[in-house]
């Protein structure tokens, strides 16, 4: 089973977009096994966006995240990156289909509301960046 880790970033939270984010989630019938609310710290955001270090918006992207608090979640399931990455939409909103998170909500590549993991090897990455194996919880579905 894979996981893929998901955060609504400072523009989601404050526009108060974490409930529907949860539930489109949720709906799918993927399994919630890690989430909170956190601030995140400027080495945390350097770290997760070092893929992005050379590029003209690193900084804006780092002061941004940074800005305020985002709600990071851990999600399970089949196939979770790629049918996450679906749901989220294109990373400019402006580009996304309606129907996607980003596409229903988002304007600007800067405050695209969400972030997903790209690949199972950056979802290994980002999980065990934002979360301690304590924080995950395992769990059999009932229905
Ligand atoms: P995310 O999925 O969090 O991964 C990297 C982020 O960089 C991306 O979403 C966008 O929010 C952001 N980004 C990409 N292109 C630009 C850009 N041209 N200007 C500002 N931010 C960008």
């Amino acid at each position: 089973m894979e996981r893929t880790f998901i955060m609504v970033k400072p523009d989601g939270v404050q526009r108060n977009i974490v409930g529907d984010v949860v539930t489109r989630f949720e709906k799918k019938g993927f399994q919630l096994v890690g989430a909170k609310l956190m601030n995140v710290s400027e080495d945390l955001a350097k770290e997760h966006y070092k893929e992005h270090k050379e590029k003209p918006f690193f900084g804006e992207l780092v002061d941004f995240i940074t800005s305020s608090p985002v709600f990071a979640m851990v999600w399970e399931g089949e196939n979770a990156v790629t049918v996450a990455r679906k749901m989220l939409g294109k990373t400019n909103p402006a580009e996304a289909e309606v129907g996607t998170i980003r596409g229903d909500y988002g304007l600007q590549v800067a405050k695209n509301v969400v972030h997903g993991s790209d690949s199972n090897e950056s979802a290994t990455r980002e999980i065990s960046l934002f979360f301690n194996e304590s924080e995950l919880v395992n769990y059999t579905k009932l229905i």
